[in-house]
């Protein structure tokens, strides 16, 4: 229970999706909260419905009976907002739109106590420029909330150019009185969470350009080997492409087109033909007849005469051999498929590169474990036999197997070095702390580690060879590795490691 003094009432404005979850948050937590909406009755309506979310998880044990009626009791509904005259907070979340969100802030001026806080839910404009509009801009800020919002456990702060400190410091405590992580971020584009999670999806779609595999493939194969809970396209399906396909060309504007956040032009003509996701009844996935991801082609049998030589330099050398079994060679023969392991280059440069005969060589990537999931790629020469060889030897175990058009990094470490690259670009232009960052993407995006330290797992120096051979493979800048990780790579350093003091 909140004391006296924790109490606070805060004002919500817009009783849509994110207001009423921003009700029920903060009136679970113990503050008094105004709900206000333009429509008349909308206010009443969401309180309804939070109210019967209260119920709803009394029924269940999820919450006491006694909190909810204290919570209940905390909310009350308006259709102006002078209902708002106490508030020591207000939340505006209303429709993203810059004009209309001033006109509300001007507004909200003249009406609440000088000292209450004014904070916009907004996710695509500069609060910044949201605040310009205010008499008073160092009391505006931005609270970004992730929906469902009683569900996301995680708060962006953020302090426009002109917000005051202990603006930002009173939300992060009031944040964290409702249980949810608070998170500081600057006012830059995606702030943190929309920033760090443009990799999986413009890396995704990249692939899919090359033709590397199908996007069935490529979701298939970062769930099963690089742990992410849904691939790009399956979640593109779920929050809507035409939604995503505006962020993605908001964020690549804003950034004054950083070429690694160039959208992919597969997605327009998409979404012109309403093949929006879930909502729409198809997107890359149909929803309507339940169609959902092909198994994958069985392996063939292993062809006759064919021997398997492991470079002995590739990670898994031991594993791959066993794989191998009977088939196995110490040396090359001259009917041998030529299996390689390479970091951040496709099988053809990692073939010319070591001498290899680009008609017999194989990749298997060496990332994922080899028990999870494996995946193959053949150079733009290897001959349908030697390819067999490879994908019968790979099938030979429990894991599956995804054979892939030849691929700088293969599927999952191309996107799994270009998600760190962005963190650690983030962590550079102290667009987060290190601390608040990891937090924020595995509470926001629901990645299995924050991607720095996910980067420290795969080790840093690997992580910039990946980058550094996918650079070279492509000559695409958008690989070009961040300072922050480069120099930490270089040094030996964890990512995690943060900058230094200037001066004591
Ligand atoms: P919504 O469309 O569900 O709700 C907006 C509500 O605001 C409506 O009830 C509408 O009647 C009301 N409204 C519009 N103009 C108003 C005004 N001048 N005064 C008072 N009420 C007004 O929208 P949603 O999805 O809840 O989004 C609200 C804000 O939150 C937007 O800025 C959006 O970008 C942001 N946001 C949305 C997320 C989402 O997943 N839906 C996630 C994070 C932020």
């Amino acid at each position: 229970m909140l004391n006296t003094d924790q109490q606070q009432t805060v004002g919500v404005v817009g009783a849509g999706t994110m207001g009423r979850g921003i009700v029920q948050l903060f009136a679970a937590a113990g503050h008094r909260v105004h709900c206000v909406d333009a429509v008349p009755g909308a206010a009443r309506d969401a309180l309804d419905a939070v109210g019967a979310m209260f119920d709803t998880l009394v029924a269940k044990g999820r919450m006491d009976a006694d909190a909810a009626r204290l919570a209940r009791g905390a909310m009350s509904a308006h259709d102006d907002l002078a209902g708002l005259a106490d508030c020591t907070l207000v939340i505006e979340a209303i429709v993203e739109d810059l004009s209309v969100k001033r006109t509300v802030f001007g507004d909200l001026e003249r009406i609440v106590p000088r000292e209450a806080i004014l904070a916009t839910n907004t996710s695509s404009l500069m609060v910044s420029e949201i605040a310009a509009g205010c008499e008073r801009p160092e009391r505006v800020a931005g609270l970004h909330f992730f929906n469902p919002v009683p569900l996301m456990r995680v708060v962006e702060v953020i302090a426009g150019v002109r917000t005051a400190p202990d603006v930002v410091a009173r939300l992060r405590t009031l944040v964290a009185s409702t249980g949810h992580r608070a998170i500081a971020a600057a006012d830059q584009p995606g702030f943190v969470v929309n920033h760090a999670g443009r990799g999986l999806y413009t890396e995704g779609l990249r692939i899919l350009e090359e033709q590397v595999c199908t996007h069935v493939e490529i979701d298939r194969v970062l769930r099963l080997s690089a742990g992410f809970r849904m691939g790009p396209f399956e979640l593109l399906d779920l929050t809507g492409l035409d939604v995503s396909g505006r962020v993605m060309e908001a964020i690549y504007e804003q950034f004054q087109q950083e070429p690694r956040f160039r959208p992919s032009s597969l997605v327009p003509p998409r979404i012109a033909a309403g093949l929006h996701g879930r909502k729409s009844g198809e997107g890359w996935y149909r929803y309507q007849d339940c169609e959902r991801e092909d198994a994958g082609l069985p392996a063939p049998a292993f062809p006759d005469g064919v021997s398997v030589w492991i470079d002995p330099e590739a990670p898994d050398a031991e594993r791959l051999c066993a794989l191998a079994g009977s088939h196995a060679v110490g040396q090359a023969e001259a009917d041998s498929v030529l299996i390689v392991q390479p970091w951040g280059v496709d099988a053809t440069t990692a073939a010319l590169e070591r001498g290899l005969d680009a008609a017999r060589t194989g990749a298997v990537d060496p990332l994922p474990r080899l028990d999870r999931h494996r995946t193959a790629m053949m150079t733009a020469a290897t001959l349908p036999r030697y390819r067999d060889a490879a994908h019968a030897m790979l099938a030979s175990g429990d894991a599956g197997v995804t054979m892939i058009a030849d691929s700088p990094g293969f599927i999952c470490q191309r996107v799994l070095a270009v998600v760190v690259n962005i963190a650690a670009n983030i962590a550079q232009r102290g667009i987060a702390t290190v601390d608040d960052l990891e937090d924020a993407v595995r509470l926001g995006l629901g990645y299995p580690d924050g991607p720095l330290g996910w980067g420290d797992a795969i080790g840093p120096a690997r992580v910039l060879t990946i980058l550094e051979g996918l650079q070279r493979v492509t000559g695409d800048p958008r690989y070009r590795p961040a300072p922050w990780l480069a120099r930490r790579a270089r040094l030996g350093l964890s990512l995690l490691s943060p900058e230094p003091a200037r001066h004591d």
